[in-house]
């Protein structure tokens, strides 16, 4: 049996136009989304195409990314809580886990002159535990200013999906025991996230990025290359 026989062909990466290769070394760029929103799968697309364009992203994921910050992801994440987790406690661990990750990979990979790629930032913190939590934005904010040394991304694309579109996505993961904590917060808190996404468009257009995430993958991997051309190129 030849064991590669039954495997189909890789994609061809994308191209990603020169001028915006050329404008990444050095950027540090978020992707950010309502839980089915498609961003992990943009986000693997997109690195693909950086790689090939000789522009490999540092890849930093939240909450983690660091074994500190796995923990902290687990601890977070883990369905075997026994008691509830206050949200400033919540709030904290996510920025803790963010302090972490800015000191030893996000600043010093931007000083080295590389590109950053976040799945996931300080916009997380303000649409999950402030918009759909309730935590004052300016008590996250705060928080986040130390966590991160004042550290801002050079652009945040936001992946926006009507929450229709978004469960749908999600239906699959949703049955069983697949149940993470967030995810099984429903769908009034994920209409209050998606809202505060757009929000946060609305209070920094300069740097925060809609793309609207509900087309097919190719519609929105080409509105995605055309927002990034457009802010950084
Ligand atoms: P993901 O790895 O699928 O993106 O999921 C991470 C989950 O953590 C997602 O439901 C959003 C949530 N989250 C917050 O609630 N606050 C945060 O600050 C971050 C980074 C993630």
């Amino acid at each position: 049996m030849t064991p590669n026989a039954e495997k189909p062909a890789a994609a061809r990466p994308d191209d990603l136009p020169p001028e915006l290769a050329r404008a990444l070394p050095g950027k540090f760029v978020v992707f950010e989304g309502p839980d089915g929103s498609g961003k992990s799968t943009q986000l693997a697309r997109f690195v693909r195409a950086c790689q090939h364009a000789g522009v490999p992203p540092v890849e930093v994921r939240e909450p983690g990314g660091t074994e500190v910050g796995e923990r902290i992801r687990r601890a977070l994440l883990d369905h075997l809580d026994r008691e509830e987790m206050a949200l400033r406690c919540e709030m904290l661990l996510y920025m803790a886990s963010r302090a972490q990750l800015v000191e030893q990979t996000i600043r010093p990979s931007l000083t080295a002159n590389k590109f950053v790629l976040a799945d996931r930032f300080v916009s997380s913190t303000l649409a999950y535990q402030g918009a759909g939590g309730g935590l004052p934005e300016d008590q996250i904010l705060d928080a986040a200013r130390i966590a991160t040394g004042n550290l801002e991304p050079d652009a945040v694309v936001i992946f926006d999906v009507d929450e229709r579109t978004a469960a749908q996505r999600l239906n699959p993961l949703l049955r069983g025991d697949n149940l993470d904590r967030m995810e099984s917060k429903g769908a009034e808190f994920q209409r209050r996230v998606r809202q505060g996404y757009l929000d946060q468009i609305a209070r920094w257009p300069d740097t925060h990025l809609c793309v609207d995430g509900s087309q097919d993958e190719d519609a929105v991997f080409s509105d995605l290359i055309a927002t990034l051309v457009g802010a950084l190129a």
